[in-house]
């Protein structure tokens, strides 16, 4: 069985008055959810949250295991302070901050040396859909990821597909679009991985919102999501979370 995951990935958002005032609400609303919820706030707030009762991810750590690198957080110290998961290799982190599938494979290494659990985004452009060279992108995108992954790890891995043109547009990938693309995924898992890679978790990301949750998460090979916009209020997360 795989794990049911919602996951909400607050960005760059939320001042601390706000982010202490949509996690109290989260606690207060998470029971009666039937899977695991996890928040990932911005990292000067994570201190905050862990160790209390919800489980809680980074957005990005560090490819390096310490030293020298002004600005970067290691994942022994995201482990140090409690932290549970962590978002690599984000679409926004890959065009924004230049990350390539090289520099995400190091840092799903260095989380899982550290005991945290990588949820590993993958995800295709508007063009790369429209050429139809959208299932290599993907492909390379976790075997690459992946590499040197041991198979005793895989309980501790999360994929998270997550179409560019879907992300913070309102546009959804339609349930069969997605389970398309979440079943190619459980095949590859399960060719890295062999039969034990099809329990990888995989989450659905992009315009995920309440009143689409439920007929993503009732597809076979969807276990979850990974929510921007709607993880903001705890109504909308919740609401999410719920359509389990
Ligand atoms: P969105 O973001 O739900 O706002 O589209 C998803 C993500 O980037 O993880």
């Amino acid at each position: 069985m795989t794990r049911k995951i919602v996951a909400g990935n607050w960005k760059m958002n939320l001042l601390l008055n706000d982010a202490n005032s949509l996690f109290d609400q989260l606690v207060a609303e998470n029971k009666g959810v039937d899977c695991e919820i996890v928040i990932c706030p911005p990292s000067i707030y994570l201190h905050k949250f862990t160790n209390k009762g919800i489980s809680v991810g980074a957005q990005n750590v560090s490819q390096f295991s310490n030293g020298a690198y002004t600005g970067e957080l290691s994942a022994a110290m995201l482990k140090s302070i409690g932290v549970n998961y962590c978002i690599v290799g984000h679409s926004e982190r890959r065009e924004c901050f230049c990350e390539t599938d090289e520099d995400v494979n190091l840092k799903v290494h260095q989380l899982l040396l550290n005991g945290i659990k990588p949820i590993v985004c993958c995800g295709e452009s508007l063009d790369q859909r429209e050429s139809g060279i959208f299932k290599d992108v993907i492909e390379t995108q976790i075997r690459e990821a992946l590499k040197n992954v041991s198979s005793n790890l895989i309980s501790e891995l999360v994929i998270a597909y997550e179409p560019i043109w879907a992300i913070g547009t309102g546009v959804t990938a339609s349930s069969v679009q997605a389970q398309e693309v979440h079943a190619f995924i459980r095949e590859i898992l399960s060719s890295i991985f062999g039969s034990a890679g099809r329990e990888i978790s995989i989450l659905y990301g992009g315009s995920c919102k309440p009143n689409n949750a439920l007929e993503l998460f009732s597809c076979n090979d969807i276990d979850g999501g990974l929510i921007g916009g709607a993880s903001l209020e705890a109504e909308s997360f919740i609401a999410i979370a719920k359509s389990f």
